[in-house]
């Protein structure tokens, strides 16, 4: 049974409140921290930013990062959400003073593995001299050491495929792409349940969702030391996660319980949906992309084989995939009475740079046209163009291969392709 705890108490104690609730070693903290003065939290006094200078903040905020690197697992990440802020006419680089700051101070501390610009697409109206309208924020994120969860195939996406995919299938994987470090992510305006949500600004629960599924597994622990609103420990905690938050003012606990913990269970209810269809369709482009690699890399390589090694009308190019969970494909060349060296073929420097580009093993074979019958009527052939290895012209059965007479132009494979070159399949 997994728990959340909102506490609410001071970061700077935050070694004193793992300790008093006997709390384990976070494996995730997300988290962003006060803008230095740029908000004054509910006139709290004991309130970091405002009303500090500015290194009495840095320090305030390095040390409890500090802290909980300290406090935290060994294949732990800490996301920082930040932004820059603009003080008497000068923008302030706060994650950037905060990175430098961090690994000033401490030998053993946090290291930066990647830098990430959330698109808020949105922000409120702006128009001052020297001034952008402000769409971004930064994500830095952070490892302990190279131990660190990065289950990046959970976020993979098949949505806005470049149209290449038909084409280039070796450039795919297919389970999907990996996501860019341009993260889009609309920040929630209105509360998640039917009131407004008080809070100046709250996670969106697709971006936390992102970084808990990244970096934890079910049961681990995900730790905000400014929990605010508390999307972060309510997502986590709905997505079978532990969760600690700690934040200084009673009046967003109280928000959480009442609205927060609610519209993260609705988001996450309704999330689940979704992801199942686009799991189903990951596993369509998976299988799809897989036969166009080896249709394709069949293509290519007896191509290869037709150009340059032999030059006769009668051979016959077939491709077989005996098992579709296997990396591997047979290359049969019918090539009576020619003597082709199939150990010259395996040796090949550009046959091999090809299975290495696409990850498939080819297994040449040579059989003799009298051969066939007995071998391969049982197999249900597709007719190809060379050039166009994901679209069939015609089924076909091995006697009738057989009797075609410009067989030399084709290449003939069990791989059942027919996807049209202008298709919107994988593509939204
Ligand atoms: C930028 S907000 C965090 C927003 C949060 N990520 C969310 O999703 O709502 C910073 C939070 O730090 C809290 N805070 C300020 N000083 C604190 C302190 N000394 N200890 C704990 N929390 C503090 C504020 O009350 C505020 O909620």
């Amino acid at each position: 049974m997994n728990t959340y705890d909102y506490i609410i108490g001071d970061s700077r104690n935050v070694e004193g409140i793992f300790r008093k609730k006997k709390i384990e070693n976070p494996d995730l903290i997300i988290t962003s921290p006060p803008y230095f003065d740029v908000k004054n939290y509910e006139n709290n006094k004991g309130q970091i930013g405002f009303g500090q200078d500015y290194d009495a903040y840095l320090n305030d905020i390095i040390n409890i990062f500090q802290k909980s690197y300290d406090l935290s697992s060994s294949h732990a990440t800490f996301w920082m959400i930040m932004d820059t802020i603009r003080k008497d006419g000068v923008t302030i680089p706060l994650p950037f003073d905060i990175n430098r700051e961090l690994s000033n101070q401490f030998s053993s501390t946090w290291r930066l593995k990647d830098v990430i610009i959330w698109n808020k697409t949105k922000n409120i109206p702006w128009n001052a001299k020297g001034r952008f309208k402000n769409h971004f924020e930064y994500i830095f994120f952070y490892i302990k050491d190279e131990r660190f969860k990065f289950n990046i195939d959970r976020i993979r996406e098949i949505s806005d495929l470049k149209k290449w995919w038909l084409t280039y299938p070796e450039r795919y994987n297919p389970k999907g792409k990996a996501p860019s470090n341009l993260w889009e992510f609309i920040t929630p305006i209105r509360g998640w349940g039917n009131g407004y949500l008080n809070h100046f600004c709250p996670f969106p629960f697709p971006l936390v969702e992102r970084i808990i599924s990244i970096s934890t597994d079910e049961n681990d622990l995900v730790f905000d030391p400014f929990a605010g609103s508390g999307s972060a420990i309510a997502m986590a905690y709905v997505m079978n996660r532990n969760s600690v938050g700690i934040d200084i003012n009673e009046k967003y606990k109280q928000q959480f319980e009442k609205e927060v913990l609610i519209g993260a269970q609705k988001y996450w209810e309704i999330r689940n949906k979704e992801l199942k269809l686009i799991n189903e369709k990951i596993g369509q482009f998976k299988s799809t992309n897989e036969k166009l690699r080896k249709n394709k890399l069949g293509s290519t390589a007896v191509q290869w084989v037709k150009s340059s090694l032999i030059n006769d009308s009668n051979f016959i190019f077939l491709i077989i995939e005996k098992d579709k969970n296997q990396n591997e494909i047979d290359c049969i060349i019918v090539a009576d009475g020619k003597n082709i060296d199939i150990s010259s073929l395996n040796k090949k420097k550009e046959i091999n740079d090809l299975m290495r580009m696409f990850r498939i093993k080819i297994h040449w074979k040579i059989i003799k046209q009298q051969d066939l019958l007995r071998l391969l009527s049982n197999i249900n052939f597709y007719k190809y163009n060379f050039r166009e290895f994901h679209q069939y012209i015609s089924a076909m059965t091995i006697e009738e291969i057989i009797l075609e007479p410009d067989k030399i132009e084709y290449f003939f494979s069990n791989i059942n392709l027919n996807i049209p070159k202008i298709n919107d399949i994988f593509r939204n």
